[in-house]
This record gives structure tokens, sequence and C-alpha cells, in this order.
């Protein structure tokens, strides 16, 4: 299995920099404070960290608009900081991933300052500039993914620029091939200080049509989902030319060996799987959001699994996520016993898991107080925001969960979740029973078996409703997972052979031996091993 590149059998785990630990008190977290924790990280038995981004920013979307791609902001600490990070970090044998951002730059950077200064600046054609629509409007009608309009006039100059995010965050034009070599440029700096690898930011917006033709209307569009929904995003991204963008990206990397890119994309498997680029020339692992998106029903997510394994191209390496920094946590989406499961079926498919922070714990949905939004989302289209799902790493039961170091801490930036004194890292580690041991062992067994991390997937139809049954298989070992995504016990056939039982979701029935049938509770997993 040591012949397997690491980002094939390894785990992922993002970190949202500003909610993991806080080292000098201003309630937010930091460079130095994901450093202090990556022994939490090497125990829990995972491979990767990524961390969202941590540069020099406004932070009008909390870094996702980027005002110098070689910096680190000082909200975050410094470069030395972050030098401290990566070689902690590698000492563990932990890889860095950062998030790359390059689809759009802050409003403040000084390309856009120079590019807005005058249609004629050198730097015009770093953003996407058009001249008002015949009726004196926006050029199309494309919308941004925060609400309202993707164009804002700038008067000075009379022409609109494009915007898919907030207007504090304008398209770079990825058809300049002087923008594409300082991107270059700028991943060479990274790479040059050790990091593993990146996650790109929206991977599939950064070509749009040359014609800036309109978008259609969704003739789908759902009653109270965001206002980008009323269209099909058919002008404005998945452009066939996106490929080429990717592929020179992916060429920068490979110059530096065992470097991974992974790509943000929210689009159906048929799309999804077109990332991996023509002759496998795209994105390493174009993340695989499915899971998210499919209805937490036994039937739905086999027959996902199915579609998803059909759709991989020859060679595509598979990967799985259940959650990230915009999107509701996996225990609030399905409940604390079948985020049980979830935990199971993430950390035993066929492909690299991504794990959020705070899911290891089981982490839920926190409400946000009234007037306490933070995510400039949930201003602009309420009920959208993703602040819930950002909430502060809960530690121990130590004042704000350890989340903030001193007794004079500030405030965490958002909310703890109440149940923070019980629901934390500390209190978790020495309970057999806990969410974050049900993870530690099951990435002990991803490392222990070579049939979880790199095997075969067959799934197994075992006719029970509501049971999701699949198999790994390497060699001469077979690994069996059945999940009760059901409220019901049932009793299992197992025919074919005599079992032993790896893990289940409730404890203690590890080392138990299964012979023709396996009682499975509610809400239960088990993994099984055939004898
Ligand atoms: C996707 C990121 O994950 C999200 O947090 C951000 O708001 C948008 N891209 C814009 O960068
Ligand atoms: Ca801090």
């Amino acid at each position: 299995m040591t012949d397997t590149v690491w980002w094939k059998r390894g785990t992922v785990y993002q970190v949202y920099p500003r909610s993991f630990q806080d080292t000098n008190g201003d309630g937010v977290g930091d460079l130095p404070g994901i450093t202090a924790r990556l022994d939490h990280l090497a125990w829990l038995g995972v491979d990767a960290v990524w961390i969202s981004p941590i540069y020099p920013s406004p932070m009008a979307d909390f870094g996702y608009d980027v005002a110098d791609y070689c910096g680190i902001d000082p909200l975050f600490g410094t470069l030395a900081d972050f030098d401290a990070l990566v070689a902690e970090a590698h000492r563990r044998k932990l890889r860095v991933i950062l998030d790359f951002v390059p689809n759009h730059s802050a409003i403040t950077h000084p390309w856009f300052t120079e590019s807005r200064a005058s249609r004629t600046s050198p730097k015009r054609d770093w953003y996407i500039w058009r001249d008002p629509g015949p009726d004196g409007g926006p050029p199309n009608n494309w919308l941004s993914n925060f609400g309202g309009p993707a164009w804002t006039l700038d008067p000075a100059t009379g022409q609109y620029y494009y915007h898919a995010f907030l207007k504090e965050q304008p398209d770079l034009n990825w058809r300049n091939p002087a923008v594409r070599e300082a991107m270059h440029a700028v991943l060479r700096f990274w790479l040059e200080r050790g990091v593993d690898g990146f996650r790109v930011d929206v991977i599939w917006h950064l070509m749009k049509d040359p014609a800036f033709r309109d978008n259609p209307v969704n003739p789908d569009a759902a009653p109270g989902a965001p206002g980008i929904t009323r269209f099909l995003q058919v002008y404005s991204a998945d452009r066939p030319e996106v490929f080429d963008v990717i592929a020179g990206m992916r060429a920068v990397l490979r110059g530096y060996g065992e470097r991974v890119l992974i790509g943000e994309i929210y689009l159906p498997v048929e799309r999804l799987v077109a990332y991996y680029g023509p002759d496998l020339t795209g994105a390493d692992l174009p993340f695989n959001f499915q899971l998210i998106q499919t209805p937490w029903r036994a039937e739905a997510v086999v027959d996902l699994v199915a579609r998803y394994e059909a759709a991989l191209p020859p060679g595509g390496w598979p990967n799985w996520v259940l959650g990230n920094h915009d999107q509701p946590r996996i225990a609030a989406r399905v409940g604390e016993a079948q985020a049980r499961i979830a935990a199971m079926l993430l950390l035993t498919l066929r492909g690299t898991p991504t794990l959020y922070y705070g899911d290891e714990i089981g982490l839920g949905h926190v409400p946000i107080p009234p007037g306490g939004a933070r995510d400039p989302w949930e201003r602009n289209e309420p009920g959208h925001g993703r602040d819930p799902e950002r909430t502060p790493m809960q530690w121990d039961d130590s004042p704000r969960a350890g989340f903030c170091a001193g007794s004079s801490a500030a405030e965490p930036w958002l909310p703890l979740s109440e149940d923070w004194a019980t629901r934390n890292v500390e209190a978790q580690r020495s309970d057999p029973a806990s969410m974050l041991t049900l993870h530690r062992r099951l990435l002990a067994l991803r490392r222990d078996h070579a049939a979880l991390a790199v095997g075969d997937y067959r799934g197994v139809p075992l006719g029970v409703e509501g049971v999701f049954a699949y198999e790994r298989v390497l060699g001469g070992e077979v690994l069996r997972m059945v999940l009760n995504f059901g409220g019901a016990a049932r009793s299992l056939p197992l025919p074919d052979g005599g079992w032993t039982v790896l893990l289940s979701t409730r404890p203690g029935r590890t080392g138990e031996a299964a012979r023709a049938a396996l009682a499975l509770d509610a809400a239960e997993g088990v993994i099984l091993r055939r004898e």
C-alpha cells in the first residue's frame, strides 16, 4: 500500500482557521493555534490538513477575497508562523493543503486597483469589464451566487465588472495569459515553501462564455432557494475551455512531485467526473459533494455510489465529502445517530475522504443569535448563511471551550454550541462510546486494512430495506460494511461464510462472530471481516 500516492490512501481534514484555535485571545483562530493542535490531528489519525484561506484579506467573505496571494493576514499570523506550521506538520507526517482562490481577488487587490483605474490600464484586461447592456443596465442576466446581480457599474470608467460572488470579489480574466502566469507564480511560491497541494476554490467557474450570452431560465427553480438558482448556469460556468486552465495548474504541481490538486465543483455526477480532465490532466480529486446533496436514504445512497463508481474515468481516483464550511453540518442534517453511520460510510467507501473539523465530535447546527450573523450571504439572502457550520472547535470544558487562550480573551467570533461543556474533545477522548472515539477507530482501521484504503468496491444486494451493504476487497481480504439507515432493528442474512465484527457504531461488538445472520440495531453500522 505504501506504493500508492499519499493523497489516495490518506484522509484529508479541513480546518476553517478562524474557528480552530485562537492563541492571542482576539476571539479568532490563527496559525499558531493550528500548529498547537497538530497533535490532535496526528492522534486522530488523519493524513493531511486543508486550511481555508489565510492570506491578507479585507475579509468581506472571510478570506475568500484575497488581497495578496503570497502573504498571511496578520489576523492569522506571519509567514514565519506558516513555515513553522508546515515544519511541525511534516514532522508528524501530516501534509498541508492550502486553499487557492484564483477565480476572483479582493476588491482591494492592487491588480484590481490598477485595472479599474482606466479603460487603458495595462491591467484592464486582468478582470472582466463590459459595456452596459442596450438598456444601460448590466451586460447580461448573470446573477451573483450571494444574491443580486453579478455585475457592478464602476462610474469612473462607465463599465461594469463581473463578480460571481460579492461585489467585493471581482472575477479575474483567465483568458489573459498574464493572469495565468501570475497565478502559476503564486502556486510555485507556496510549493517552494513546502505545501503538499491545493484545494482550488470554485474551479468550474474559471472560464465564462466569451460571448457572455444570457443564462437560460431554470424551469425547476424551487421557491425559497437562493436567487442564483432562477437561472441555469450554462454560460457563466462549466465551460469547455476550463480544462486547459486546470491542466496548466496541474502541470505546475507535477514539477514538484507528489502534490495534490483538489477542485471545488458543485455539479451533477456526469459533469463532475469531466474534471479529471482529458487523459487525467485535470484535478487529481474533483471534490465529490454528492453525499451532501443526496437524500439520506439507503436506496438513494446505494444508487449514488453505484452511479459515481460507474462514471469515474479509467484511473480516476474517487473521493467523498460529508461537510464543509459552506454546508449544514452532517449531524444537524441527519441527526446524531445517523451521523455515526455517516462517519462509517465516509471512512469506508472507496476514495479519499475529507473530514470537516468538528464533525469528529458530532458538532451540530449552532444557532446564531439575532443580529449576530457574520456571513455576508446571510445579510443578502437571509436563511442561507453559513455561520452555523463555522462555529469554534470545542476542545475542553475550560472557559470558551479552550478555543480562546487566556482568561481575558475576547468572546469567540461565533458562539459555541449549547452543550460545549460536554461536547468537546477532552470529554470524548476518554469515552469509548463517543463520536470522537468512533472516528479514531475508523481511521485506525483504514490504516491497518489496506482493503479499506485502496481495495476494490462492490455493492452487496442483501435485499433488506433501509440497509446499505458493500464490500472492500484487496488480495485475500474481504471487509463488508452494513449500515442501517432506518430507525428499526434488522436481522441481516449472512449466507456466505463466517464473519467477525471489526467495529460497530455501537460500542462493545468488536470480535463478535457472525454466522448466518447479524442483528443490527436501529441506525447501527458494522464492519465485518470475512474469516
Ligand atoms: C467557495 C467557498 O468554499 C466559499 O466559502 C466562498 O464563499 C466562495 N467559494 C467564494 O469564494
Ligand atoms: Ca487569534
